[in-house]
C-alpha cells in the first residue's frame, strides 16, 4: 500500500532510542522528510533524516522551539509523532509533589505545549498527530500512579483534538505501547527469565515486541492515506488490552 508519504513532512519526538527512533526511521524509509527531536545528544539520529534537533521538553520554551527548528527544515509540518516520555514508579501515598509535577510535565504537558505549537503549521494542508500513550492509561499499572495518570492525560489530550481540530482536517490518534524493549523496558525488565514469565502470563502473543513492530500502525496513522480513523487509540501490546 503506498501510503503517500514521499515529502510529507515529519517531526518525530523521542527519536533518540526505542520507539520513537524505529518510527522516524520508518518513515524515513518510506519517503517521508522528517526531523529527529531527542534529548541526549550522544544518541544517533536515525539514518537519512532532513535534520536533529536535541532538547529536554520539559525544559522553558523548548517545545517551541522543537517546532520553529522542524519548520525551518522542513518548510512546515504535516505529521507530529510524539513520541518522548517515560514510565514513572510509586503509589498514591508515595509518590512525592515533585514526582507527579515532573512526570506530568513529560508525558502530559510537554506533549501539550508541543502540539499547541504545531498546530497552526498542521492547518496548512490537513495534519496528523500521533501521540505514544501506553496500555497504562487504559489499564492503570501497579505502582506507576504517575505514569497511568499522564498517559491517560495525554490519551484524553489526543482524543480532544481529533475533535477540536476535524474541521480543519487534522486528525489525531494514539499509539498505546504494552510491553516493547526499549531502553526503559530493559531496565525495568533486566531478567531474561523475568521478562519470559511476564510474557507467558500477561501477553497473548507471549512475548514482549520490538520498537520496530510499533511502526506499521504509527506510518498508518500518521499518513495522508489515514483520511477517517481519528480520535482512537491502537494498541500494540501483543493482545494484552482487554478493550474491545
Ligand atoms: N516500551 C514500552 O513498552 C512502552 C510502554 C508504554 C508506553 N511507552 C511509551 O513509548 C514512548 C517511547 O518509549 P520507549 O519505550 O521507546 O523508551 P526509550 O527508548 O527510553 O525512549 C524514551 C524517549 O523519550 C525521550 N525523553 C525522555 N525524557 C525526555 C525529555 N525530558 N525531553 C526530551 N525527550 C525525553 C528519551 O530521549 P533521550 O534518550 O535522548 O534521553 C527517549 O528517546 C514513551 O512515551 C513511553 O512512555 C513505552
Amino acid at each position: 500500500m503506498d501510503l503517500g508519504l514521499t515529502g510529507w513532512r515529519v517531526l518525530v519526538t523521542g527519536a533518540g532510542s526505542g520507539i520513537g527512533r524505529a518510527i522516524a526511521q520508518g518513515f524515513v524509509d518510506e519517503g517521508a522528510r522528517v526531523v529527529a527531536c531527542g534529548r541526549n545528544p550522544d544518541h544517533a539520529v536515525p539514518d537519512g533524516v532532513v535534520g536533529a534537533v536535541h532538547a529536554d521538553l520539559t525544559a522553558e520554551g523548548a517545545t517551541e522551539g522543537v517546532i520553529s527548528t522542524a519548520v525551518g527544515h522542513l518548510g512546515g509540518l504535516d505529521t507530529v509523532i510524539a513520541a518522548a516520555g517515560g514510565a514513572v514508579t510509586g503509589t498514591v501515598e508515595s509518590a512525592s509533589d515533585e514526582t507527579w509535577a515532573t512526570g506530568l510535565d513529560l508525558n502530559l504537558l510537554s506533549v501539550m505545549r508541543l502540539l499547541r505549537a504545531a498546530v497552526p503549521h498542521l492547518r496548512e494542508r490537513g495534519g496528523r498527530i500521533v501521540v505514544v500513550s501506553a496500555l497504562s492509561a487504559r489499564e492503570p499499572r501497579a505502582n506507576h500512579v504517575v505514569s497511568n495518570v499522564s498517559k491517560a492525560g495525554a490519551a484524553a489530550l489526543a482524543k480532544s483534538l481529533s475533535r477540536e481540530l476535524a474541521q480543519d482536517a487534522i486528525l489525531a490518534n494514539c499509539l498505546a505501547p504494552g510491553r516493547i524493549r526499549s531502553a526503559q523496558l530493559d531496565r525495568a525488565y533486566p531478567d531474561d527469565k523475568a521478562r519470559a514469565e511476564f510474557a507467558e502470563a500477561n501477553i497473548p502473543l507471549q512475548r514482549f515486541g520490538r520498537p520496530d513492530e510499533a511502526v506499521p500502525a504509527a506510518l498508518l496513522l500518521g499518513s495522508p492515506r489515514n483520511t477517517y480513523i481519528t480520535g482512537q487509540t491502537l494498541g500494540v501490546d501483543g493482545g494484552m488490552a482487554w478493550t474491545i
